[in-house]
């Protein structure tokens, strides 16, 4: 009698078991982003603090929503718009270069390509974590091949070997980052005076490089941080590992993510600190603050 009730009790709990472990593979492939072929380039769950964590995705009635961290103060470009419009400091800027790196370095260890670095993919936190996103661009590459010939970023930043459409590496990412290095410490885009796709393919492609402007109080060794990102030869760039050791980012104390992240916080304290006071400074004034834009 006892023996029944127990493989009654026992066939019952393993249907209700199964049944429900039905159901949720049934809900999984409703929600699985691979419903959708689009989506297969969608970055997995990775572990580095220097990329943004991606949560999930979802796929609706024609709409793809994809989930991933929030980072509080935005992305590069907002955050020299809101606090550094005169362009980042080097120390600051020494710092975040090192996140960044450090999670190109991620991407080549696992062997992607970012594809889209530009200020507006760094993301910041008020934890003085520098974050890179939209990476999900960046193409799985064969080990063995490591080479690519799609069009895929914004053409604004793309190396002079992407615009050619010769085969490109890792070395172009760190192209880039050079450039949104110049960017960020000036808080002027190298190539801004030029309007045209042809003219900018020509002038990127064929003129000399871009520099950091002579005589600005810039440091020796970040005007050569920055000449050796953009070498127009793309095997004369260093790879990110080893610019992570390099003497700039040494000066400024980053030497680990500890380190780099912790001189982000100090900034960003500040900047945050300046900002409310000057907010209600503004607001005690009882102005509208109006009168204070430039
Ligand atoms: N995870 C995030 N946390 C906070 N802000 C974000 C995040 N992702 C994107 N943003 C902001 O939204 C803007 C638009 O992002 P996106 O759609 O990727 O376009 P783009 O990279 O071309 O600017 C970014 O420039 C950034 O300022
Ligand atoms: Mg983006």
């Amino acid at each position: 009698m006892t023996l029944t009730l127990f493989f009654q009790f026992f066939f019952q709990f393993f249907f209700q078991i199964f049944f429900q472990l039905v159901f949720f593979v049934m809900l999984l492939c409703y929600f699985n982003p691979l419903h959708c072929n689009a989506l297969h380039f969608l970055p997995t769950q990775c572990d580095c603090h220097a990329l943004v964590k991606f949560h999930g995705c979802f796929y609706r009635e024609g709409k793809i929503s994809v989930a991933i961290e929030y980072m509080n103060l935005g992305s590069l470009d907002q955050v020299m718009d809101r606090f550094a419009p005169q362009g980042i400091r080097e120390p600051e800027l020494a710092a975040i270069t090192f996140q960044c790196l450090w999670g190109l370095a991620y991407l080549k260890h696992e062997h992607r390509l970012h594809r889209d670095i530009k200020p507006q993919n760094i993301l910041l936190n008020s934890d003085g974590r520098v974050k890179l996103t939209d990476f999900g661009i960046s193409k799985e590459l064969e080990n063995s091949i490591g080479k690519c010939m799609t069009i895929v970023g914004t053409f604004k930043y793309m190396s002079p070997e992407r615009i050619l459409a010769e085969k490109y590496s890792y070395s172009s990412d760190i192209w880039s980052m050079g450039l949104v290095l110049i960017e960020c410490a000036t808080n002027a885009y190298p190539y801004s005076g030029i309007h045209s796709m042809i003219e900018m393919a020509q002038t990127v492609t064929e003129a000399a490089p871009p520099t950091l402007p002579p005589q600005s109080g810039f440091t020796e060794q970040f005007h050569e941080f920055v000449d050796m990102c953009l070498k127009k030869d793309p095997s004369e760039r260093p790879v990110a590992t080893k610019l992570l050791g390099n003497e700039w980012l040494k000066s400024h104390q980053c030497s680990t993510m500890k380190s780099a992240t912790n001189q982000c916080k100090g900034w960003v304290d500040e900047l945050l600190g300046v900002n409310q006071q000057n907010e209600s400074g503004d607001g005690g004034g009882g102005g509208s603050g109006g009168s204070k834009k430039k």
